[in-house]
C-alpha cells in the first residue's frame, strides 16, 4: 500500500535484520557475531568462524571436534560427479564449473528439497555443503591441469587438506610451509560474511523461494563471478598485468578510470559501504608482505599495486568520492603467491564465503521471512491493440 519509490541498486533498502555481520562504512569497523574481524583473522581458525557464523556463538572445544568430525565425513563426492569434470572443456572458467556442480548436489541428495526440513535434515546439508566445497574446488583445479583429482585426507584439518588437494600429487605427499595454511586461513576468515552485498541478497531471495541449500549457494556463486562483486579478485590481477606490460604507467590508467567516456574503472577500489577503508583490505595487505617475504617472492604487480593506491588516494578524484582499496586488491597477489592461477581466485572467495551464505539463509529461514518480491514502476507502452502478423 502507499505510492512506490524505486532505489536502484537497493542503496538506501534494507531488506531484513540481521544478528550475523556488524558493518560500520564510515568507520571501517566489520565484526562477525560481534567478534572484531581483526580478533578472528588474527587468532581464529576458518571452520571455528564458519561455526561461528552458523550458529552464532563460537564452538567449544569438544563442539569444534566434533564439527570437524561430521565434515570429514562427507567430505567425499559422489563418483558420478566425475562425468560433469570430464564434460566441461578443460579452460571453462572455473566460476560456471562451480556453481553448476554445486546445484547439481542437490540432485544426489534429495533429502535438500524438503521445503521445511528438521533441524537434523538441514544441518546435515550444511555439513555436507562444507565438507565437499574444498573438494569440488580442488577437482576443478585438477582437471584444468589434466591430472588425476587427488582424494580427501580426513586426518589434515579443512584448509590443509583443501591445499593438498589442490597442490598434492597422488604419488607423493606435500609439504606446505606452515605460513601458507595460516594465510589461507586468514583469507577465507576475511571473506566469510559481509552482510546484504549482491551474492548473499542473491541467496536470501532465492532460497525465500523455498528453494534448497545447493540452489541457494549455486545462485550466489553466479552472482559472486561479476567483476564489480567477487570477480575484482580476477579482475585487479589482470589490471596489474596490463599496467606492467605497459611499461608500468600507473598515472595512465588512474587517468583512465578517471575518465567519464571510458568504462575502465581501476578494480579492487571503491566500495557500496566502506567510506573510510575497508579493514579487511588493511589485514590483507599487510599479510600479503608477510607471505611474499616467508615466500621469498618478488613479484613485481607488488610494486605496481603499492604506487596506484599511493597515487589514488592522492588524488582528489579518489577522494572527493571515498575510494579506499577493497578486500580483492591485494588478496589476489597472495593468491599467486601461493601457487593459484588467476581464474581461480573467484572460486577462493567462494569457498570462503559459503559459510555467510550458509548462515544468512539459515537466518532467513529462522525468521520466516516472506518471498522477495521487489515492487518496480511501470515505464512501458499504455494499452494498445493486437496487430496481425501480417498488417505490421
Ligand atoms: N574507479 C573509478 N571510479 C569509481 C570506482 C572505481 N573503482 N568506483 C566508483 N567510482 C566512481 C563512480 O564512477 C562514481 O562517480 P560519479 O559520482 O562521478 O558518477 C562514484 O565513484 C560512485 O560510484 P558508484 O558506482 O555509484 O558506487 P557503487 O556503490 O554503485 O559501486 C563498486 C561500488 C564496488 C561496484 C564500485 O566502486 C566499483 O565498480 N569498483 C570496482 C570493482 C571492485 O573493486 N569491486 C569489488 C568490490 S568489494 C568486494 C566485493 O564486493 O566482492
Amino acid at each position: 500500500s502507499g505510492a512506490i519509490t524505486v532505489d536502484p541498486g537497493y542503496k538506501n533498502t534494507g531488506a531484513t535484520k540481521s544478528a550475523i555481520t556488524f558493518l560500520d562504512g564510515e568507520k571501517g569497523v566489520l565484526r562477525y557475531r560481534g567478534y572484531p574481524i581483526e580478533q578472528l583473522a588474527e587468532h581464529s581458525t576458518f571452520l571455528e568462524v564458519a561455526y561461528l557464523l552458523i550458529y552464532g556463538e563460537l564452538p567449544s572445544s569438544d563442539t569444534l571436534l566434533d564439527f570437524r568430525k561430521k565434515i570429514s565425513r562427507h567430505t567425499l563426492i559422489h563418483e558420478d560427479m566425475k562425468k560433469f569434470f570430464d564434460g566441461f572443456p578443460s579452460k571453462s572458467h572455473p566460476m560456471g564449473q562451480l556453481s553448476c556442480l554445486v546445484g547439481a548436489l542437490s540432485a544426489f541428495y534429495p533429502e535438500s528439497l524438503n521445503p521445511n526440513p528438521s533441524e537434523e535434515e538441514e544441518n546435515l546439508t550444511i555439513i555436507k555443503l562444507l565438507a565437499k566445497m574444498p573438494t569440488i574446488v580442488s577437482w576443478i583445479y585438477k582437471k584444468s591441469l589434466g591430472h588425476p583429482v587427488i582424494y580427501p585426507r580426513n586426518e589434515l584439518n579443512y584448509v590443509h587438506n583443501f591445499l593438498n588437494m589442490t597442490f598434492g600429487q597422488i604419488t607423493e605427499d606435500i609439504v606446505i610451509d606452515k605460513s601458507v595454511v595460516s594465510a589461507m586461513h586468514k583469507l577465507l576468515i576475511l571473506h566469510a560474511d559481509h552482510e546484504q552485498n549482491c551474492s548473499t541478497s542473491t541467496v536470501r531471495i532465492v532460497g525465500s523461494s523455498n528453494a534448497n541449500l545447493y540452489a541457494s549457494i549455486s545462485a550466489g556463486i553466479s552472482a559472486l563471478w561479476g567483476p564489480l562483486h567477487g570477480g575484482a579478485n580476477q579482475a585487479v590481477i589482470e589490471m596489474l598485468e596490463n599496467i606492467k606490460n605497459d611499461g608500468g604507467n600507473s598515472a595512465k590508467w588512474l587517468a583512465k578510470a578517471k575518465d567519464k567516456n571510458d568504462p575502465f574503472r581501476l578494480m579492487g577500489f571503491g566500495h557500496r559501504v566502506y567510506k573510510n577503508f575497508d579493514p579487511r583490505a588493511k589485514i590483507i595487505k599487510k599479510a600479503c608482505d608477510e607471505v611474499l617475504d616467508k615466500l621469498g617472492i618478488n613479484d613485481p604487480v607488488l610494486d605496481i599495486a603499492k604506487e596506484l593506491e599511493e597515487a589514488a588516494l592522492k588524488d582528489q578524484y579518489f577522494v572527493d568520492r571515498k575510494l579506499y582499496p577493497n578486500v580483492d586488491f591485494y588478496s589476489g597477489i597472495i593468491y599467486r603467491a601461493l601457487g593459484f592461477p588467476t581464474d581461480m581466485f573467484t572460486v577462493l572467495f567462494a569457498l570462503g564465503r559459503l559459510p555467510g551464505w550458509i548462515a544468512q539463509w539459515k537466518e532467513m529461514k529462522a525468521n520466516k521471512e516472506p518471498i522477495g518480491r521487489p515492487r518496480q514502476i511501470y515505464t512501458g507502452s499504455t494499452i494498445r491493440d493486437y496487430v496481425p502478423l501480417d498488417q505490421r
